[in-house]
C-alpha cells in the first residue's frame, strides 16, 4: 500500500492524488484522501484505482474545496483485512469523526482492541485492522494529538506506516513507523511525506528517512521526530539525488517495456566500477571485509521472495560454480519458520529490489539473530532491509515502477555473478578463470542490447501464443530458474496459466497435461546440460506440442528441433541467463499486450508486499 501526506501551500488534494499515482505501483485496489478544510475533515473514497477517486473528489468537492485546503492525507490500498470496496478503503475515522488516519502494514492485535472499543460505545463500519487503530487513538486523545498517537501505539502489535490528521489540531500531521517505511520531504514552504520517495521526487530532494519506532510532527516550522516514549531523536537529511523524470514513461507505452529498454543502461550502471580487470575479480563495496574472512565462510543462503526468489536460484548455481561454496536458496516467507541451522561462517545474502518486503525483511532480522553475516541486495537506497543489513550492494537499476519486475531481475543476476567471482577468487577460481568471467560479465550490456534489438522478431513469434491458456517453460541448471521467472513473467502479466519446470520433472506428472498445440517454451542455451534439455523437448515435441525455444545464435542443432525460436548471442552459460530471460520478458509483454492486459498493474498484485 501507497501513503502520502502534504502541508503546504499548494492545493493539497492535487498534490496527493499526484502523489498516490506515484505510489499506484504498491496496490491499486482501492484509495482514499482526507482533507482538513476550515476545521473539519473530509474524506472522499473509492474502490478501483487513483483515477477513480480523482472523479470521486471532484465529484464530492467543489474547486474552492481544492484550491483552500493545505493539509491532507491519502492512500492507495493493496487489500489485507476486508475486501477492496470503498468502505474498507482508507482513510478511515475515529468515533468523533475528528481524527483521520491512514495506514500501511497489519496491527495484528486488532480483535482484541475492537471488542475491547466497542464495548465503550465504539461503532465499526469497516472489517480493517486501521479503522481500529483510529479510534484507539481518537480514544487515547485527551488534548494532544501526538500523545495520543504515541499512547496508541504503545498497545498496538504488528507492522504499522501511519499518517494522522485532527480537526482540532490543524495545521500537523502525525506519521511514525514500525516495519512500513515513511518518508519525510523537506520542501519550500511544505512538507510532503510518502511510503516511498517516488512520490516526493516532484517536490523536493531533501528527505528524512523514519527509523522504527519514530513518530514524527509535521508543521510549517519543521519536523520534530521523537521515539514513543516522547524523547527526541535525530535524524539525518538526506539527499534523493534521483531524477523525476525516471519515473515517467518517456514515450514508452507501458512502463514494463521501457525498463525492458532500459537494461543495457541499469545493467551498465550495476556493474560499472565493480568488476577488477586486473586481478579477474570483482570490487564490492558493501561486501567489504578481508578476503580472508570471506575465505572462511562455509555457505552462502539467500532469502527473497518472487522474482527476487529466481534471481537467487540463478545465484546458487553461480556460487556453486564459481565460489566453490554451498549455496543454497530459501524462499524467504519460510525461512524464519522453519527456525534455519546458522551461524557465524554463514553468509545470507537478502535480495530485494524494493528492500520492503515484509518477508525478506523478517528473514534478515531472523539470520541477525542467529549470528550470520548478513547482506543486501537491494535497489532502492534507503530501504528498510538495506538499513537493516546495514551491509550490503545497491543495484543502482533505477526506479522500477511495473510490477513485473525486468531490470532489477537482470542487476540481481549480473550482482550475485560478481560477489560469487569475489569470493571465488579467494577460493579454487584461477586469475584466468577470473578473467574471462569478469569479461563476460562486462559485456552483459552488450548482450541485453543485441536481445532488445531483436524485439520485432519476439513480437512476431509472441502473435502465435496469445491465443493459450497454458504454458509450460522448461529449463536446466541455470535456465531452471530462468525458466521459472519466464513463467512468473507470462502468467502475471497475461494471465495465461504458466508453469516453470525442471526439464526433467515434466515427464512426472506436467507432460499429462500436454496435447496437440500446447506451448512448451524451452531455455535451452548453450551449456552442459543442454543437450539433455534438447532430450526432454523432444518428448514434448512427440506428445504434439509446440516448442518455442531460447537457443544460442548459430547453435543449429537447438534450433531444428524447435517449432519457434529467440536466439541470444553466445557467452559463459551462468551469463547467458540474463540475455535469455530479457527475451522472455520480451515475449510475455508482447503476449499481454496482444491480450489487451492491464500489463503494469496486473489484478491482485503489488509491486511491494509488505505484510507477511
Ligand atoms: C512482489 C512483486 C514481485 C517481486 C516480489 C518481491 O510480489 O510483484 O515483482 O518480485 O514482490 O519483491 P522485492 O521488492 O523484495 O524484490
Amino acid at each position: 500500500c501507497g501513503i502520502v501526506g502534504y502541508l503546504g501551500k499548494a492545493n493539497a488534494a492535487t498534490v496527493l492524488i499526484n502523489g498516490l499515482k506515484r505510489l499506484e505501483y504498491r496496490g491499486y485496489d482501492s484509495a482514499g484522501l482526507a482533507l482538513l478544510d476550515n476545521d473539519e475533515i473530509l474524506v472522499s473514497k473509492s474502490a478501483g484505482k487513483v483515477a477513480s477517486l480523482n472523479e470521486r473528489a471532484h465529484t464530492n468537492w467543489s474547486p474552492e474545496v481544492f484550491k483552500r485546503s493545505g493539509t491532507g492525507i491519502a492512500h492507495t490500498r493493496w487489500a489485507t483485512h476486508g475486501p477492496p470496496t470503498e468502505i474498507n478503503a482508507h482513510p478511515h475515522l475515529d468515533q468523533s469523526g475528528d481524527i483521520a488516519l491512514v495506514h500501511n502494514g497489519i496491527i495484528e492485535n486488532y480483535r482484541a482492541l475492537r471488542t475491547r472499543l466497542e464495548s465503550r460505545g465504539h461503532h465499526f463500519y469497516s472489517e480493517t485492522d486501521t479503522e481500529v487503530l483510529c479510534h484507539l487513538i481518537g480514544d487515547c486523545d485527551k488534548g494532544d494529538l501526538f500523545q495520543a498517537v504515541c499512547d496508541a501505539l504503545h498497545q498496538v502489535e504488528g507492522t504499522f506506516g501511519i499518517a494522522v490528521i485532527s480537526s482540532r489540531e490543524p495545521g500537523r500531521i502525525i506519521t511514525a513507523r514500525r516495519g512500513s517505511p515513511i518518508v519525510i520531504g523537506i520542501g519550500d514552504g511544505e512538507v510532503i511525506l510518502a511510503s516511498d520517495a517516488s512520490a516526493i521526487l516532484a517536490h523536493t530532494q531533501r528527505v528524512i528517512y523514519l527509523d522504527d519506532n519514530d513518530i514524527a510532527t509535521l508543521t510549517l516550522d519543521g519536523v520534530d521526530i521523537r521515539d514513543l516514549n516522547n524523547v527526541p531523536v535525530t535524524r539525518e537529511i538526506a539527499e534523493l539525488g534521483l531524477d523525476a523524470a525516471a519515473a515517467e514513461k518517456g514515450g514508452f507505452e507501458h512502463f514494463m517495456l521501457k525498463e525492458i529498454h532500459e537494461q543495457p543502461e541499469a545493467l551498465a550502471n550495476a556493474i560499472r566500477g565493480r568488476l577488477d580487470l586486473h586481478l579477474g575479480s570483482s570490487v564490492l563495496a558493501g561486501m567489504s571485509t578481508s578476503q580472508r574472512e570471506l575465505a572462511e565462510l562455509v555457505r552462502v543462503v539467500m532469502v527473497g521472495c518472487g522474482t527476487s526468489l529466481h534471481a537467487a536460484m540463478v545465484g546458487e548455481y553461480a556460487f556453486e560454480d564459481i565460489a566453490d561454496i554451498n549455496a543454497e536458496v530459501q524462499q524467504a516467507a519460510e525461512f524464519r519458520y522453519r527456525n534455519p541451522i546458522m551461524g557465524s561462517r554463514d553468509f545470507v545474502v537478502a535480495i530485494s529490489q524494493s528492500g520492503e518486503t515484509a518477508d525478506t525483511l523478517a528473514a534478515v532480522k531472523e539470520a541477525h539473530q542467529k549470528g550470520a553475516f548478513v547482506m543486501s541486495l537491494v535497489n532502492v537506497v534507503g530501504s528498510t532491509i538495506a538499513r537493516e543489513t546495514g551491509r550490503g550492494v545497491y543495484l543502482h537499476a533505477g526506479p522500477e515502477i511495473s510490477v513485473a519486475s525486468t531490470k532489477a531481475f537482470t542487476c540481481q543476476v549480473s550482482v550475485l555473478l560478481m560477489m560469487a567471482l569475489k569470493l571465488g577468487r579467494g577460493r579454487r577460481f584461477s586469475r584466468e578463470e577470473g578473467l574471462k568471467l569478469a569479461h563476460d560479465i562486462g559485456s552483459i550490456p552488450l548482450l541485453v542490447e543485441r536481445v532488445i534489438a531483436k524485439e520485432h522478431i519476439i513480437a512476431k513469434i509472441a502473435e502465435d501464443y496469445v491465443d493459450n491458456e497454458h504454458a509450460f517453460f522448461i529449463g536446466r541448471g541455470p535456465m531452471y530458474p530462468v525458466a521459472l521467472e519466464g513463467a512468473l513473467k507470462l502468467k502475471e502479466i497475461s494471465y495465461i496459466h504458466a508453469e516453470g519446470y525442471h526439464a526433467a520433472e515434466l515427464k512426472h506428472g506436467p507432460i499429462a497435461l500436454l496435447q496437440p498445440g500446447t506451448p512448451v517454451i524451452a531455455v535451452a542455451c548453450e551449456g552442459p546440460a543442454k543437450d539433455k534439455t534438447l532430450g526432454n523437448v523432444e518428448e514434448c515435441r512427440a506428445r504434439g506440442a509446440r516448442i518455442l525455444g531460447i537457443v544460442t545464435e548459430g547453435d543449429t542443432d537447438a534450433e531444428e528441433v524447435m517449432d519457434d525460436y529467440i536466439s541470444i548471442p553466445r557467452t559463459h552459460p551462468l551469463v547467458a541467463t540474463v540475455p535469455a530471460v530479457v527475451a522472455l520478458q520480451i515475449f510475455s509483454y508482447h503476449v499481454a499486450r496482444l491480450r489487451g492486459c492491464e500489463i503494469d498493474q496486473p489484478r491482485n498484485l503489488a509491486k511491494s508486499v509488505t505484510v507477511e
